[in-house]
């Protein structure tokens, strides 16, 4: 197994995330897409974009960030949306309670000790306030995991939403937040939405976009951030209908991840044990991450509850009239809620491989490669002039323009062409395209193929067909 240390080295070391304002000594839980992160980030989001979208029954929203602060007494996350925070008095060290906990019961369990494991797993299971935390961290003597001391501050329940302020008054008056997830921003949109786009159930709204919380600890590279992106899509359908839907979206769902390369001895579904009060059913997909599995994506069936509440809150009706069998009712939903920043960190976990080769010679090698699938990869083409002389370079100037004009493409044109190739190996690069003597002669090129390393030589007008080819959706 891969250490998550190699993965956010390498992340770093060939462009695709950097530490937030890394000068400054970076900021906690916040990151930065560099040149290849950025391709790859708007690669997922255009495959999830299509998957979800590119069908009848779907529609997009792009809702604003900040919102109505109704917004949030309605969903509840004004007085709900908090973890338990504890702080060590000696140490100055803090945690979120039932992480320090869940941490607590991994290193018992890595040490055999079962039994107490055990009981700490089911007092956990029932805790609820913060004073439940408390009692369990107190009467089971848990260490503080650096320092090892036991003097414990309160457990209290530290809200997670960012605030800021509406205008240039800093008063309570005018407090707003950052949106802690983008799916209220589609139900405030529901009725727009079904009306301006002649929907009705079943149907769905999706949405890409920023969220923030104010996470305790942020932990894990971009596992637990606090800016972070979701790609969230919520499924309007008819009472009663809810658990057929959300069987469906758990299976589309599945599918979505082994269509972009996951095997399906790396992820699995996890049924929630302890169901949130508006929900009737939820999972999560989890991914095998370097530290263990960790949730990438939750599929809820959330009732009418979001519907429900923000009709009260805002005095609007919120529901669907069915004018052919003169019925009406609030929809219940079905949410897909998937982290796209949590997903690039497992998508790069997945694409990482290091080969074993041995050449004609008997000489062995490690090649290290980025095996994503094409549709993902931030560069989809490389061209190189095998040398720089003869016509080679103008030719394939040519042709790298156009490619360009329908995929992102790098030009090469230093070193051997052994270096290049791994160069490319190294950022997941599917296909390179090498112009060499017989190029100018009968205008064709060879095209080695990043897995195989197989090479196949075609004529230099169907390159872009070629590619095109092997990108799937
Ligand atoms: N609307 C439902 C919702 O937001 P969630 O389980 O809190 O549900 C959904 O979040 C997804 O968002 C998670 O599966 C994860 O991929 C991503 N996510 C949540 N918190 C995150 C964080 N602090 N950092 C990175 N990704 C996060």
């Amino acid at each position: 197994m891969i250490k998550l240390e190699t993965i956010i080295s390498l992340a770093k070391q060939r462009g695709f995330v950097f530490q937030s304002s890394e000068i400054y000594g970076g900021l906690n839980g916040c990151w930065d897409f560099g040149p290849l992160g950025v391709e790859l980030l708007k690669n997922i989001k255009e495959s999830w974009w299509k998957a979800m979208t590119y069908r009848q029954d779907i529609v997009g929203v792009d809702a604003s960030i900040l919102m109505h602060p109704r917004t949030w007494e309605a969903s509840g996350h004004i007085t709900q949306f908090s973890d338990p925070m504890i702080d060590n008095k000696a140490s100055k060290g803090r945690y979120r309670a039932d992480n320090l906990i869940e941490e607590y019961i991994e290193k018992l369990r890595k040490k055999n000790k079962n039994e107490i494991a055990d009981k700490l797993e089911i007092e956990l299971s029932k805790a609820k306030e913060p004073n439940d935390y408390y009692n369990i961290i107190m009467n089971f003597s848990i260490p503080d995991p650096v320092s090892g001391g036991t003097d414990w501050t309160e457990v209290r329940n530290f809200n997670l939403m960012f605030k800021t302020f509406l205008g240039p008054v800093d008063d309570s008056a005018s407090t707003i937040y950052l949106r802690p997830e983008s799916a209220q921003g589609i139900f405030v949109n529901f009725k727009n939405i079904m009306d301006s786009a002649r929907m009705k159930p079943p149907f769905g709204i999706a949405q890409i976009g920023k969220a923030f919380r104010n996470e305790i600890n942020t932990k894990n590279f971009l596992f637990r951030t606090r800016e972070f992106e979701q790609m969230e899509m919520q499924y309007f359908v008819k009472p009663g209908t809810e658990l057929e839907w959300y069987e469906y979206w758990k299976e589309k769902r599945w599918h979505w991840y082994i269509e972009n390369g996951m095997a399906p001895e790396v992820i699995r579904f996890k049924d929630h044990e302890k169901l949130a009060h508006y929900a009737n059913k939820a999972c999560d997909i989890e991914y095998l991450f370097p530290f263990g599995w960790g949730e990438i994506e939750g599929i809820h069936s959330r009732t009418d509850f979001d519907l429900k509440a923000h009709q009260e809150f805002s005095g609007k009706k919120l529901e669907y009239v069915d004018t052919v069998n003169k019925d009406r009712y609030v929809p219940y939903v079905i949410e897909t809620s998937g982290g796209t920043t949590r997903g690039l960190m497992a998508f790069l976990c997945n694409a990482y491989t290091e080969e074993k080769l041995t050449d004609d010679s008997g000489k062995e090698d490690t090649r290290n490669v980025m095996k994503f699938v094409p549709q993902l990869s931030p560069i989809k083409a490389a061209v190189f002039p095998l040398v720089n002389k003869d016509g080679m370079p103008e030719y394939a100037e040519k042709v790298f323009d156009d490619v360009q004009k329908n995929f992102k493409a790098q030009y090469d044109t230093s070193g051997a062409i052994g270096r290049r190739y791994r160069r490319q190996d190294e950022i997941g690069t599917p296909f390179c395209i090498t112009i060499d003597g017989d190029t100018l002669n009968d205008n064709t090129v060879t095209i080695r193929e990043r897995d195989s390393m197989q090479q196949v030589r075609i004529n230099a007008d169907k390159i872009s067909n070629y590619i095109s080819d092997k990108l799937i959706r």
